[in-house]
Protein backbone atom coordinates (compact mmCIF):
# COMPACT_ATOMS: atom_id res chain seq x y z
CA UNK A 1 0.00 0.00 0.00
CA UNK A 2 0.59 3.53 -0.58
CA UNK A 3 1.30 5.85 2.42
CA UNK A 4 -0.03 9.07 1.68
CA UNK A 5 0.88 12.09 4.30
CA UNK A 6 -0.97 15.30 4.86
CA UNK A 7 1.01 18.25 4.37
CA UNK A 8 -0.04 22.39 3.57
CA UNK A 9 -3.58 20.49 3.14
CA UNK A 10 -2.14 18.55 0.58
CA UNK A 11 -2.04 14.81 0.17
CA UNK A 12 1.75 13.83 -0.35
CA UNK A 13 2.72 10.64 -1.50
CA UNK A 14 5.81 9.54 0.91
CA UNK A 15 6.74 5.83 0.10
CA UNK A 16 6.50 4.03 -2.85
CA UNK A 17 6.86 0.52 -1.74
CA UNK A 18 9.36 -1.85 -3.78
CA UNK A 19 7.16 -5.10 -2.76
CA UNK A 20 4.61 -4.24 -5.20
CA UNK A 21 0.79 -4.85 -4.93
CA UNK A 22 1.11 -7.26 -7.58
CA UNK A 23 3.57 -9.58 -5.88
CA UNK A 24 1.57 -9.34 -2.26
CA UNK A 25 -1.38 -10.68 -3.93
CA UNK A 26 0.59 -13.41 -5.61
CA UNK A 27 1.25 -16.83 -3.76
CA UNK A 28 4.66 -16.85 -2.45
CA UNK A 29 6.82 -19.48 -4.36
CA UNK A 30 8.14 -20.23 -0.68
CA UNK A 31 7.14 -20.41 2.70
CA UNK A 32 9.10 -21.31 5.71
CA UNK A 33 6.93 -21.13 8.67
CA UNK A 34 7.72 -21.78 12.41
CA UNK A 35 10.96 -23.65 10.64
CA UNK A 36 13.26 -25.47 13.79
CA UNK A 37 16.11 -27.62 13.43
CA UNK A 38 18.79 -28.85 16.16
CA UNK A 39 22.00 -31.05 16.00
CA UNK A 40 21.75 -32.95 18.76
CA UNK A 41 21.62 -31.00 21.81
CA UNK A 42 22.23 -27.14 19.95
CA UNK A 43 19.50 -25.84 18.64
CA UNK A 44 20.66 -23.92 15.18
CA UNK A 45 17.04 -22.93 13.88
CA UNK A 46 14.48 -21.96 16.85
CA UNK A 47 11.90 -20.20 14.56
CA UNK A 48 12.32 -18.93 11.11
CA UNK A 49 9.47 -17.60 9.21
CA UNK A 50 9.48 -16.38 5.92
CA UNK A 51 7.66 -15.82 2.62
CA UNK A 52 9.55 -15.89 -0.97
CA UNK A 53 7.91 -14.13 -4.26
CA UNK A 54 8.70 -15.05 -7.59
CA UNK A 55 11.03 -13.13 -9.72
CA UNK A 56 12.71 -11.79 -6.55
CA UNK A 57 16.37 -11.82 -5.05
CA UNK A 58 15.65 -12.47 -1.29
CA UNK A 59 18.57 -12.07 1.22
CA UNK A 60 19.21 -14.74 4.62
CA UNK A 61 21.48 -12.37 5.82
CA UNK A 62 23.02 -12.27 9.59
CA UNK A 63 26.15 -13.05 11.13
CA UNK A 64 27.84 -16.36 11.16
CA UNK A 65 26.41 -19.34 13.06
CA UNK A 66 23.56 -17.55 12.88
CA UNK A 67 21.16 -20.79 10.76
CA UNK A 68 21.38 -19.36 7.69
CA UNK A 69 22.85 -22.28 5.95
CA UNK A 70 20.95 -24.59 8.07
CA UNK A 71 17.33 -23.10 6.78
CA UNK A 72 18.21 -22.96 2.82
CA UNK A 73 19.70 -26.76 3.63
CA UNK A 74 15.96 -27.26 4.53
CA UNK A 75 14.22 -25.51 1.98
CA UNK A 76 16.35 -27.75 -0.32
CA UNK A 77 15.42 -30.98 1.04
CA UNK A 78 19.28 -31.65 2.10
CA UNK A 79 18.48 -31.62 5.67
CA UNK A 80 15.41 -32.89 7.52
CA UNK A 81 13.93 -30.31 9.51
CA UNK A 82 12.83 -31.21 13.38
CA UNK A 83 9.28 -28.77 13.51
CA UNK A 84 8.02 -26.13 10.93
CA UNK A 85 6.47 -26.63 7.73
CA UNK A 86 8.15 -25.47 4.21
CA UNK A 87 6.74 -25.24 0.86
CA UNK A 88 8.82 -24.72 -1.54
CA UNK A 89 7.30 -24.53 -5.30
CA UNK A 90 4.25 -26.27 -4.02
CA UNK A 91 6.36 -29.24 -2.61
CA UNK A 92 7.67 -30.35 0.73
CA UNK A 93 11.00 -30.60 0.96
CA UNK A 94 11.07 -33.24 3.21
CA UNK A 95 9.30 -36.11 1.04
CA UNK A 96 9.48 -34.61 -2.36
CA UNK A 97 12.87 -34.16 -2.32
CA UNK A 98 14.32 -35.74 -5.84
CA UNK A 99 11.22 -33.84 -7.41
CA UNK A 100 11.87 -30.43 -5.62
CA UNK A 101 15.47 -30.76 -6.61
CA UNK A 102 14.61 -31.11 -10.55
CA UNK A 103 13.39 -27.58 -10.66
CA UNK A 104 15.62 -25.85 -8.11
CA UNK A 105 19.30 -24.83 -8.26
CA UNK A 106 22.12 -25.09 -5.89
CA UNK A 107 25.33 -23.37 -5.72
CA UNK A 108 28.49 -25.97 -4.89
CA UNK A 109 30.51 -26.10 -2.18
CA UNK A 110 33.88 -24.93 -3.20
CA UNK A 111 35.41 -28.48 -2.40
CA UNK A 112 32.62 -30.28 -4.63
CA UNK A 113 35.20 -29.64 -7.70
CA UNK A 114 38.29 -31.42 -8.49
CA UNK A 115 40.69 -29.85 -9.06
CA UNK A 116 42.04 -31.16 -12.71
CA UNK A 117 38.07 -30.50 -13.86
CA UNK A 118 38.21 -28.58 -17.10
CA UNK A 119 34.98 -26.22 -17.11
CA UNK A 120 33.58 -28.18 -20.28
CA UNK A 121 33.80 -31.44 -18.06
CA UNK A 122 32.12 -29.89 -15.18
CA UNK A 123 29.37 -28.19 -17.22
CA UNK A 124 28.66 -31.77 -19.28
CA UNK A 125 29.12 -33.79 -16.35
CA UNK A 126 26.46 -31.73 -14.30
CA UNK A 127 24.41 -32.04 -17.60
CA UNK A 128 24.42 -35.92 -17.36
CA UNK A 129 22.33 -35.54 -13.83
CA UNK A 130 19.57 -33.58 -15.60
CA UNK A 131 16.56 -35.58 -17.04
CA UNK A 132 15.89 -34.88 -20.42
CA UNK A 133 17.36 -32.78 -22.73
CA UNK A 134 20.29 -30.24 -21.18
CA UNK A 135 22.01 -27.47 -23.38
CA UNK A 136 25.06 -26.04 -21.34
CA UNK A 137 26.93 -24.18 -24.43
CA UNK A 138 25.51 -21.13 -24.20
CA UNK A 139 26.21 -20.86 -19.91
CA UNK A 140 29.84 -20.50 -21.25
CA UNK A 141 28.44 -17.31 -22.82
CA UNK A 142 26.10 -15.87 -20.29
CA UNK A 143 28.68 -16.36 -17.24
CA UNK A 144 31.49 -14.92 -19.00
CA UNK A 145 33.63 -18.19 -19.52
CA UNK A 146 34.18 -18.04 -22.65
CA UNK A 147 37.90 -19.17 -24.11
CA UNK A 148 37.73 -20.17 -20.58
CA UNK A 149 36.21 -24.17 -21.81
CA UNK A 150 39.67 -26.19 -21.68
CA UNK A 151 41.09 -24.75 -18.23
CA UNK A 152 41.20 -26.77 -15.09
CA UNK A 153 39.37 -25.44 -12.24
CA UNK A 154 41.96 -24.65 -9.55
CA UNK A 155 43.51 -22.47 -12.69
CA UNK A 156 40.34 -20.63 -13.00
CA UNK A 157 40.49 -16.82 -11.08
CA UNK A 158 37.89 -16.78 -7.63
CA UNK A 159 35.38 -14.52 -9.88
CA UNK A 160 35.73 -17.18 -12.36
CA UNK A 161 35.08 -20.25 -10.13
CA UNK A 162 32.05 -18.78 -8.77
CA UNK A 163 31.07 -17.61 -11.95
CA UNK A 164 31.03 -21.72 -12.72
CA UNK A 165 29.19 -22.20 -9.86
CA UNK A 166 27.07 -20.27 -10.70
CA UNK A 167 26.23 -21.73 -14.52
CA UNK A 168 26.19 -25.31 -12.84
CA UNK A 169 23.27 -24.07 -10.67
CA UNK A 170 20.97 -23.10 -13.50
CA UNK A 171 22.49 -26.15 -15.65
CA UNK A 172 18.81 -27.40 -15.26
CA UNK A 173 16.99 -24.39 -15.84
CA UNK A 174 15.64 -23.67 -12.15
CA UNK A 175 12.75 -21.57 -11.55
CA UNK A 176 14.45 -20.93 -7.68
CA UNK A 177 18.32 -20.82 -7.19
CA UNK A 178 19.97 -21.08 -3.67
CA UNK A 179 23.24 -19.33 -3.55
CA UNK A 180 25.51 -19.36 -0.13
CA UNK A 181 28.23 -17.11 0.47
CA UNK A 182 28.95 -16.79 -2.68
CA UNK A 183 30.82 -14.13 -2.55
CA UNK A 184 33.38 -15.01 0.04
CA UNK A 185 37.15 -14.23 -0.87
CA UNK A 186 36.32 -12.48 -3.51
CA UNK A 187 38.21 -9.15 -4.20
CA UNK A 188 35.90 -6.06 -4.60
CA UNK A 189 35.85 -6.30 -8.80
CA UNK A 190 35.16 -9.87 -8.85
CA UNK A 191 32.46 -9.55 -6.26
CA UNK A 192 30.70 -6.46 -7.79
CA UNK A 193 31.35 -8.24 -11.32
CA UNK A 194 29.09 -11.54 -9.25
CA UNK A 195 26.46 -9.38 -8.38
CA UNK A 196 25.81 -8.22 -11.61
CA UNK A 197 25.42 -11.91 -12.22
CA UNK A 198 23.02 -12.55 -10.09
CA UNK A 199 20.82 -9.98 -10.68
CA UNK A 200 21.18 -10.97 -14.56
CA UNK A 201 19.77 -14.45 -13.49
CA UNK A 202 16.97 -12.54 -11.75
CA UNK A 203 16.45 -10.41 -14.81
CA UNK A 204 15.92 -13.84 -16.71
CA UNK A 205 12.82 -14.77 -13.98
CA UNK A 206 14.48 -16.93 -11.65
CA UNK A 207 14.04 -16.63 -7.95
CA UNK A 208 17.28 -16.20 -5.57
CA UNK A 209 18.26 -17.21 -2.62
CA UNK A 210 20.92 -15.28 -1.33
CA UNK A 211 22.52 -16.54 1.79
CA UNK A 212 25.07 -13.85 3.23
CA UNK A 213 26.46 -12.39 6.02
CA UNK A 214 27.64 -8.79 4.31
CA UNK A 215 25.24 -6.51 4.79
CA UNK A 216 26.33 -4.08 2.02
CA UNK A 217 26.04 -7.19 -0.31
CA UNK A 218 22.29 -7.62 0.98
CA UNK A 219 21.69 -3.84 0.74
CA UNK A 220 22.99 -3.71 -2.77
CA UNK A 221 21.52 -7.24 -4.11
CA UNK A 222 18.51 -7.87 -2.37
CA UNK A 223 14.34 -6.68 -3.60
CA UNK A 224 14.24 -8.27 -0.07
CA UNK A 225 15.70 -10.29 3.10
CA UNK A 226 15.08 -12.02 6.35
CA UNK A 227 17.68 -11.51 9.15
CA UNK A 228 18.63 -13.89 11.35
CA UNK A 229 20.11 -13.84 14.65
CA UNK A 230 20.52 -16.87 16.67
CA UNK A 231 17.84 -19.10 14.94
CA UNK A 232 15.62 -16.72 14.72
CA UNK A 233 13.99 -14.18 12.22
CA UNK A 234 14.62 -10.79 13.71
CA UNK A 235 12.57 -8.35 11.35
CA UNK A 236 11.83 -9.13 7.07
CA UNK A 237 11.31 -6.63 4.27
CA UNK A 238 12.71 -4.72 1.82
CA UNK A 239 16.73 -3.32 3.11
CA UNK A 240 15.42 0.13 2.86
CA UNK A 241 12.32 -0.74 4.65
CA UNK A 242 14.56 -1.91 7.62
CA UNK A 243 16.58 0.80 7.42
CA UNK A 244 14.23 3.11 7.72
CA UNK A 245 12.74 0.78 10.47
CA UNK A 246 15.40 0.60 12.80
CA UNK A 247 18.20 2.83 11.70
CA UNK A 248 17.15 5.35 13.45
CA UNK A 249 16.76 9.06 12.28
CA UNK A 250 17.60 10.40 8.55
CA UNK A 251 19.22 13.52 8.51
CA UNK A 252 18.57 16.31 5.60
CA UNK A 253 21.65 19.05 5.46
CA UNK A 254 21.55 22.35 3.02
CA UNK A 255 23.13 25.28 2.93
CA UNK A 256 21.33 28.71 2.72
CA UNK A 257 22.79 32.75 3.31
CA UNK A 258 20.59 34.27 6.40
CA UNK A 259 17.18 32.17 6.18
CA UNK A 260 15.95 30.83 9.02
CA UNK A 261 14.59 27.47 8.28
CA UNK A 262 13.51 26.93 12.31
CA UNK A 263 9.86 26.47 11.33
CA UNK A 264 10.43 22.95 9.75
CA UNK A 265 10.28 21.82 13.18
CA UNK A 266 6.51 22.08 12.76
CA UNK A 267 6.08 19.16 10.59
CA UNK A 268 5.35 15.81 12.15
CA UNK A 269 8.38 13.97 11.25
CA UNK A 270 11.04 16.39 12.01
CA UNK A 271 12.56 16.21 15.54
CA UNK A 272 15.28 19.02 15.48
CA UNK A 273 16.32 21.44 13.11
CA UNK A 274 19.91 23.11 13.79
CA UNK A 275 22.16 25.55 12.01
CA UNK A 276 25.37 25.96 12.03
CA UNK A 277 27.37 29.04 9.79
CA UNK A 278 25.14 28.41 6.71
CA UNK A 279 24.62 24.88 6.84
CA UNK A 280 20.86 24.00 8.27
CA UNK A 281 20.51 20.16 9.64
CA UNK A 282 17.15 18.88 10.11
CA UNK A 283 16.82 14.98 11.60
CA UNK A 284 13.84 13.32 12.07
CA UNK A 285 12.11 9.41 12.05
CA UNK A 286 9.95 8.54 8.72
CA UNK A 287 9.89 9.99 5.57
CA UNK A 288 11.68 13.41 6.28
CA UNK A 289 13.63 14.07 2.98
CA UNK A 290 10.09 14.41 0.97
CA UNK A 291 8.57 16.20 3.64
CA UNK A 292 11.12 18.43 3.95
CA UNK A 293 11.86 19.00 0.50
CA UNK A 294 8.16 19.94 -0.37
CA UNK A 295 8.13 22.11 2.75
CA UNK A 296 11.31 23.97 1.01
CA UNK A 297 9.53 24.04 -2.18
CA UNK A 298 6.44 25.02 -0.88
CA UNK A 299 8.15 28.36 1.15
CA UNK A 300 10.17 29.38 -2.37
CA UNK A 301 13.41 27.62 -1.10
CA UNK A 302 15.08 24.84 -3.74
CA UNK A 303 18.63 23.71 -2.33
CA UNK A 304 20.80 22.73 -4.80
CA UNK A 305 22.94 21.07 -2.07
CA UNK A 306 20.24 19.04 -0.19
CA UNK A 307 21.81 16.00 1.05
CA UNK A 308 20.89 12.89 2.86
CA UNK A 309 22.50 11.06 5.49
CA UNK A 310 20.97 7.57 6.76
CA UNK A 311 22.28 4.81 8.12
CA UNK A 312 23.46 1.94 5.93
CA UNK A 313 22.32 -1.87 6.15
CA UNK A 314 25.32 -2.50 7.86
CA UNK A 315 24.81 -0.09 11.03
CA UNK A 316 21.39 -0.91 11.15
CA UNK A 317 22.51 -4.48 11.20
CA UNK A 318 24.80 -3.50 14.36
CA UNK A 319 21.67 -1.72 15.60
CA UNK A 320 19.57 -4.85 15.29
CA UNK A 321 22.15 -7.48 16.57
CA UNK A 322 24.62 -5.84 18.67
CA UNK A 323 27.57 -6.93 16.66
CA UNK A 324 28.78 -6.08 12.78
CA UNK A 325 28.81 -8.08 10.02
CA UNK A 326 32.40 -8.77 9.72
CA UNK A 327 32.40 -9.77 13.50
CA UNK A 328 29.54 -11.75 13.56
CA UNK A 329 30.69 -14.74 15.25
CA UNK A 330 27.69 -15.73 17.74
CA UNK A 331 29.58 -17.98 20.02
N1 LIG B 1 26.29 -30.52 11.00
C1 LIG B 1 26.27 -29.81 12.14
N2 LIG B 1 26.39 -30.40 13.34
C2 LIG B 1 26.36 -29.68 14.49
N3 LIG B 1 26.22 -28.34 14.54
C3 LIG B 1 26.11 -27.69 13.38
C4 LIG B 1 26.12 -28.38 12.12
N4 LIG B 1 26.00 -27.46 11.12
C5 LIG B 1 25.90 -26.27 11.74
N5 LIG B 1 25.97 -26.39 13.08
C6 LIG B 1 25.84 -25.31 14.08
O1 LIG B 1 24.55 -24.74 13.94
C7 LIG B 1 24.60 -23.33 14.04
C8 LIG B 1 24.06 -22.73 12.74
O2 LIG B 1 24.96 -23.06 11.67
P1 LIG B 1 24.73 -22.59 10.19
O3 LIG B 1 23.34 -22.91 9.79
O4 LIG B 1 25.83 -23.16 9.37
O5 LIG B 1 24.88 -21.02 10.35
P2 LIG B 1 25.27 -19.88 9.28
O6 LIG B 1 25.11 -20.44 7.91
O7 LIG B 1 24.34 -18.75 9.59
O8 LIG B 1 26.68 -19.49 9.59
C9 LIG B 1 26.04 -22.98 14.31
O9 LIG B 1 26.19 -22.83 15.71
C10 LIG B 1 26.82 -24.18 13.81
O10 LIG B 1 28.01 -24.35 14.55
MG1 LIG C 1 26.53 -20.57 6.35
Amino acid sequence: MTTVSTFLDKEVIVQAPRVTDRERTMDPVITVDHLQKRYGAHQAVSDVTLQVYAGEIFGIAGPNGAGKTTTVECMQGLRQHDGGDIRVLGLNPATDGPKLRRRIGSQLQQSALPDRIRVWEALDLFATFVPGESNWEHLIDQWGLSGKEKTAFADLSGGQQQRLFIALSLINNPEVVFLDELTQGLDPAARRMTWDLIRAARDQGKTIILVTHFMDEAEALCDRLAIIDHGRVIDMDTPQALISRHGGPQTVTFTSGERDFSWLSGLDVVDSVRRTGSLTSVSGIGPVVPLVSAALVERGFVPDDLRVHQQSLEETFLRLTGRDSMNGMTE
